[in-house]
């Protein structure tokens, strides 16, 4: 018999072939359907939806959604320090001291300096009843210290020890004026002034560092301080600390930017500061972008394992975590109670400075610093006035620099570059009983900024490079009557929660000049609709919590660390069980 089944074979097969491209087909079909109905589905949502702005920095980070549920004050952060951290004793250390005694004549006077620093700290450490190290730079700062160079603060109502520190001239030179300043304070802001290494410099450095060490160490009552290091003056000062402290916890808040890991590899130091900077447990910047840069510098100059998952670090044996915690200011803040209403504070700020009534006053209040964007204010007067000449006599601009390190070579050309600018301007556009640059170059106390900041139309932040910029949220605190345009530099950390500001970029002066036309012509709504919801902002982020989520930090660091310890002491876990201990041990706080 022949055999037929190659015959069946092929019909059974095409019929196969037409089955399975039939199933193609009309997948192929119902998926180009779904795709097509799910596209017309969001662009419809997208009409109706209005498009989603950026997050603001805060609910970004690793701040737990419950932390912007609690209403921050003194009595928060000491409910924490009771539950959470009892018996913890809380030592600040800044370069920079809260109070500084003067000789005048006679007379001692009592100066709170220009700082943002200071004016975020100076409410906490009083809610902890903390320690606080500095330097005593003031020429009467040892008349008045006990014999262990303590003083209570604040003078009328002492709530917190402060110990000063001595410097010779030569170390204040070579640590705070050469390496601090002029080194790691241009390395750190892109503001394009050269930084300058001198050998000479980081020794001063680093012998001061370890002045501040052992101060740290004298003023620790047990062996588990939670110490809050502070700033660009104290790179090394973690690793001093931890090498004598070993238990303590060593909190260091970096507050200016810290560069991309290309910027940062000029430094001659840099392995030096970046060890030193891990002997901390947390390293805190303002913003998540500053906790990336530093945790790349890390990856590219150390031997490290990074978890970037955790924002953790593990270095010779030890973990830091990298946290962002935007720094603000105290809410309410305490000045306010003692100024008259904003009808009132205008009226007194326009006769000071000579200000007819229909003049709109525009201020910026700072440190005289080249990082402040203040040539690139008048730049931006000078645009406007240009281009909409109307406003020439009916538009002035205020600006207030506390004098800062005066001997660089730096701040003085910027102090003549500023002069020269507000005399240009004042020349050109001045007429009689009109000058549209005020230029004042003096301390101001904390009292009369926030004057300023109640009598003022429109207060100008538009720093090249700044880690947060406090005076940004002191005027939105200031302005309970919710008038007033916040013009913010894009380059500033508070630009990140700020939104409803006037966002600018600094280096475009025609853009700037459009802002100020701007911000000189909104409406009284407008004005009231963004500085309600900018003061909603800070209140709810204000200085109890930022030092609040760092306590919290403190003591969910110091529970992990017991119960790793005992882990370590018990035997170990018999066969392959993972402790998630070990690999993991201070992660996801
Ligand atoms: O911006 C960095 C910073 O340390 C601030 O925290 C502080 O307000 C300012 O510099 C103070 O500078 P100095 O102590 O040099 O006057």
């Amino acid at each position: 018999m022949p055999d037929n089944s190659s015959y069946l074979v092929v019909p059974v097969f095409a019929l196969w072939l037409f089955v399975l491209i039939a199933v193609v087909v009309l997948a192929v079909v119902l998926v180009t359907m779904m795709l097509r109905a799910r596209k017309g589905s969001r662009l419809a949502a997208a009409e109706v939806e209005p498009a989603r702005g950026p997050l603001p920095e805060f609910e970004k980070n690793g701040q737990s959604a419950a932390a912007a549920l609690v209403q921050w004050s003194p009595e928060t952060l000491r409910h924490i320090l009771a539950t959470e951290l009892p018996d913890a004793q809380v030592i600040v250390v800044s370069n920079r001291e809260p109070y500084i005694h003067n000789r005048e004549g006679d007379d001692i006077q009592l100066v709170v300096p220009a700082s943002g620093l200071v004016s975020a700290l100076e409410p906490i450490t009083r809610a902890c009843a903390g320690t606080w190290i500095a330097y005593g730079g003031g020429s009467a700062d040892a008349l008045v210290v006990d014999k262990n160079d303590r003083i209570e603060v604040p003078p009328d109502n002492p709530s917190y020890t402060l110990r000063r520190v001595w410097l010779s001239e030569e170390e204040q030179q070579g640590y705070y004026l050469g390496f601090a300043n002029e080194g790691l304070w241009p390395l750190c802001h892109i503001a394009f002034t050269r930084p300058i290494f001198r050998a000479s410099d980081w020794e001063a450095y680093e012998a001061v560092n370890r002045k501040f060490a052992d101060t740290v160490v004298a003023e620790a009552r047990n062996e588990r301080p939670i110490v809050l290091v502070q700033d660009y003056h104290f790179a090394l000062l973690p690793r001093m600390i931890r090498e004598r402290l070993p238990e303590a916890i060593i909190i260091t808040f970096w507050h200016i930017p810290w560069p991309n890991s290309e910027v940062f590899s000029i430094c001659p130091w840099r392995e030096k500061i970046l060890d030193g900077l891990l002997g901390s447990s947390i390293v805190g910047f303002h913003t998540q972008f500053h906790c990336n840069n530093f945790i790349d510098s890390v990856d590219r100059f150390l031997e490290s394992r990074i978890e970037r998952e955790d924002s953790a670090i593990s270095y010779g044996g030890e973990i830091s975590l990298v946290h962002a915690y935007p720094i603000s200011i105290e809410w309410p803040p305490a000045q306010l109670g003692n100024l008259p209403d904003v009808a009132q504070c205008r009226r007194q700020v326009r006769e000071k400075f000579g200000l007819a009534e229909h003049v709109k006053l525009c201020v910026g209040v700072e440190r005289l610093d080249y990082t402040k964007g203040i040539l690139d204010r008048f730049n931006a007067l000078d645009e406007l006035l240009t281009l909409h000449p109307e406003w020439i006599g009916k538009v002035a601009f205020l600006q207030i620099a506390a004098p800062s390190r005066g001997t660089l070579p730096a701040y003085q050309q910027l102090y003549e570059e500023c002069l020269r600018h507000a005399e240009d301007l004042n020349q050109r556009y001045g007429r009689e009983g009109y000058k549209p640059v005020l230029m004042v170059t003096e301390h101001h106390s904390q009292q009369q900024v926030y004057e300023i900041y109640r009598a003022a139309d429109v207060c100008m932040v538009t720093s090249l490079h700044d880690g947060m910029n406090l005076v940004a949220k002191e005027f939105v605190a200031a302005r309970e009557d919710e008038q007033g345009v916040l013009l913010l530099s894009m380059f500033a950390g508070a630009s990140k929660e700020l939104l409803e500001a006037l966002i600018v970029n600094p280096y475009d002066a025609a853009m700037m000049g459009d802002a100020l036309l701007q911000a000189l012509t909104m409406s009284q709504e407008e004005q009231s609709q963004r500085m309600r919801r900018m003061r909603e902002i800070v209140r709810d982020n204000n200085v109890y919590r930022w030092a609040g989520s760092m306590l919290l930090d403190a003591a969910r660091l110091r529970k992990r660390i017991a119960v790793d310890r005992a882990v370590s002491a018990a035997p170990a876990a018999p066969g392959n069980v993972i402790s998630l201990l070990d690999r993991k041990r201070v992660a996801v706080l």
